[in-house]
């Protein structure tokens, strides 16, 4: 994968298109926010001399269908080069489109069964157009079957090109901004404790959170180019973390805040960590992460990351939103998930840990 990083970094678009020549692009946004956000007008200002078929017909999380008729689109139009431009959803859409478009046929079997070795035709460009899921980073991409989550992992499905501008984000609204920088705040601290990180993840979560922590509440009050470029790279090292640690309890149970009471996912993220602070905590030195911060112990960071939740206007308790339903909030998290957690919990553990803030 090549990352450009860094406000303008757009402009290198033009430069791969020519050096590889690229003539036909299938371009994968948002239906609104890629006009509306003002997205548009930089990716056409690089694209001129390409004829390109553009896809929009998906929805927030994309579902099987959704790909199935990317992959229609994408053998008709037999691109040179797919790009996905958009929020986590368009960039895991146009992996999706990317990676499944050479097989026979696609149903719920492929996708459990998981991804195989294949020849692909195309090559990948993924432009983040919000500074949160880090998918432009990553080796998978989520869909949705019959309302259940699937998370599709295969080295091919890491992009050939990664252009990572602040610029691009721009004109994300306050609240958008809010829960997409929590969701990087929230996976550089849970990439930090899994089981799964390494020495090089832990210095990608770190690398994150010294772009992202001093910067949250600042360009939600008041956004400038400098604070945009520094969400954005912070998003992408927190994606390179996850990409090799993967992510832990707290996003394994925010999906049903999601799914049942349509917390957008940073926001549902960001309502669990707190909760995890200091459980996952106890036995573990994240001195580094304390330090980032500014704070002494694991409580004193669970009180300054609410500070921060309610800075932004995104802070809930789990207590002012669940209705009688803890019981199914803890039996739908992901047991592979689970594994990764630093700390093992019993039900009646995560019963008394949710029970108070
Ligand atoms: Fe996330």
């Amino acid at each position: 994968m090549k990352s450009y990083l860094g406000n303008f970094s757009h402009r290198e678009i033009r430069n791969i298109l020519q050096k590889n020549q690229i003539k036909n692009v299938f371009l994968v946004t948002n239906r609104n926010s890629f006009t509306a956000g003002g997205v548009s007008h930089y990716i056409f200002q690089v694209l001129n001399g390409c004829d390109y078929v553009r896809f929009s017909d998906f929805s927030t999380n994309p579902k099987l269908e959704d790909v199935k008729k990317g992959i229609e689109s994408v053998l008709e139009c037999k691109p040179d080069l797919i790009i996905g431009v958009g929020g986590g959803s368009a960039m895991d859409m146009s992996k999706l489109i990317h990676h499944l478009a050479g097989y026979e046929s696609i149903d719920q079997e492929t996708i459990i069964s998981g991804i195989k070795d294949h020849k692909i035709n195309n090559q990948l460009m993924l432009i983040p157009t919000t500074s949160g899921s880090g998918s432009e980073a990553t080796r998978f991409a989520v869909v949705y079957i019959d309302g259940k989550k699937y998370s599709l992992h295969h080295d091919t499905i890491l992009p050939d090109y990664s252009i990572v501008d602040g610029l691009l984000t721009e004109k994300l609204p306050g609240d958008v901004t809010a829960y997409t920088g929590i969701d990087a705040i929230s996976q550089a601290i849970e990439s930090y404790w899994a089981n799964g990180a390494d020495k090089e993840s832990k210095s990608y979560a770190l690398k994150a959170l010294e772009y992202l922590v001093p910067s949250i509440c600042d360009v939600v009050a008041a956004p400038t180019p400098e604070l945009r470029e520094k969400m954005a790279l912070g998003s992408f090292y927190a994606g390179k973390a996850i990409d090799i640690s993967k992510t832990t309890l707290p996003h394994a149970f925010s999906y049903y805040l999601t799914t049942q009471y349509s917390f957008p996912h940073g926001h549902a993220v960001g309502i669990v960590l707190p909760y995890f602070l200091v459980a996952n905590t106890g036995e573990m030195d994240i001195t580094p992460i304390l330090r980032i911060f500014n704070v002494q112990s694991p409580p004193e960071l669970k009180t300054r990351f609410i500070a921060i939740m309610k800075k932004i206007g995104l802070y809930r308790s789990l207590e002012d939103i669940l209705q009688d339903d803890m019981e199914d909030f803890i039996n739908a998290v992901n047991l592979e998930r689970l594994r990764n957690n630093p700390v093992t919990f019993t039900k009646d553990q995560f019963i008394s840990l949710f029970a108070h803030e």
